[in-house]
């Protein structure tokens, strides 16, 4: 492994951006921040990571990412407090997720240095950025992709490992009503679908249009096999409250390990509400709905935070859920954004000051 020898150049921005624009109206990864890291794959080895000001690409339009889609990405967040300190959340599970990516990809694995210096000293040059407005953050984008040339349909010699901020608000701007997938699939076993592979999304574009024709927001995804059991949703992790019990199913090849979903389940768990992490089939939520005791369905991921679900749409019927005062979904929305911001005691050891 090779690791950071020296301190990170940093070559700043001559004209800030800051002063055009709105923090108190952020839409979702629309306006970035003045700098970007960059670090490239070469000759067998990961360079020297930079930080520049935030800038176009130039690629040869031989880029293996452009034919065979060798890419992924992360999502984090960076939050300040009221005091200007910083915080990540999680931060090297997101490293881990990426080089789990990476590896399926055949894309060279990075140092964890290069990756949680890089991000520290990015956020520190950027650090004006970070929105401390209540539900908007900086949503942090690291990626990497093929930059390395050539039409033969094998690995690139050469990457490029970039992290990007956004200053963000909310990803949903309310609820969201779902389509219970009875036709494409996201993922298949053996495939990415585990992976934040870039090309898991452009899958998912197709089938999300065609719900957003028929009034649904957002897909959930069933297995490729029988279409049977409910899997995750487009961006997010799935969970279904039947009676007082919070149920979500087991991560596999097929679905992505989220920070935010084990987050949940520790958490749900140490406050005395019922965890099932177990299959879960569509004909069960169904019939919950039905007959009244499914109370709540919600997504979690880093982007939607904890994501409320209005009602679901499967066979050609709407099924609507119950408008409860005190629900799961807020609870535990606030217990994680009170962790992430520093508004509360974090007995997990999840939030990470980023100094
Ligand atoms: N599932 C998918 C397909 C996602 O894109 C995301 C978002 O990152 C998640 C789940 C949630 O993962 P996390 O909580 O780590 O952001
Ligand atoms: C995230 O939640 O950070 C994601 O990466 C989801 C993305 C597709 C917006």
């Amino acid at each position: 492994m090779n690791t950071i020898q020296s301190d990170i150049k940093i070559t700043k921005t001559k004209a800030t951006k800051i002063h055009d624009v709105d923090f108190d109206n952020l839409n979702f990864g629309k306006v970035f921040s003045d700098h970007m890291l960059v670090c490239d794959y070469k000759n067998g080895k990961w360079q020297a990571p930079e930080i520049v000001p935030y800038q176009s690409l130039t690629l040869d339009p031989s880029a293996k990412i452009f034919h065979y889609g060798q890419s992924v990405f992360e999502g984090m967040k960076a939050y300040k407090d009221s005091y200007g300190s910083i915080f990540l959340f999680r931060p090297i599970e997101n490293c881990k997720r990426l080089n789990i990516s990476s590896k399926r990809l055949a894309i060279p694995e990075l140092p964890e240095d290069y990756f949680m210096e890089g991000l520290k000293t990015l956020l520190k040059v950027d650090s004006d950025w970070i929105p401390t407005k209540e539900g908007s953050s900086l949503y942090i984008r690291p990626f990497v992709f093929a930059s390395g040339n050539g039409f033969h349909a094998s690995p690139a010699d050469e990457y490029k490992f970039i992290i990007c901020c956004a200053p963000s608000g909310a990803y949903f701007s309310g609820k969201v009503k779902v389509l219970i997938e009875e036709k494409y699939s996201r993922s298949a076993n053996g495939g990415v679908g585990f992976a934040k592979a870039g090309g898991n999304y452009a899958g998912q574009f197709y089938p999300t249009q065609l719900a957003v024709e028929k009034g649904y927001q957002q897909v959930i995804w069933t297995d490729d096999t029988n279409h049977e059991y409910i899997e995750e949703a487009g961006a997010m992790n799935i969970f279904v409250r039947i009676n007082d019990t919070l149920i979500t199913g087991p991560t596999s090849d097929r679905i992505l390990d989220g920070i935010t979903r084990k987050s949940i389940i520790e958490l749900a768990k140490s406050e005395g509400i019922p965890v099932e992490v177990r299959k879960i089939t569509v004909s069960e939520v169904v019939e919950a709905a039905k007959n009244g005791s499914l109370k709540e369905m919600f997504g979690a991921g880093t982007a939607a935070v904890v994501s409320p679900i209005s009602g679901f749409g499967y066979k050609n019927t709407d099924y609507a859920l119950p408008e409860l005062q005190d629900t799961y979904a807020n609870y535990l929305k606030k217990r994680i954004t009170d962790i992430q911001t520093n508004k509360s005691e974090d007995p997990f050891g999840w939030r990470y000051e980023v100094e």
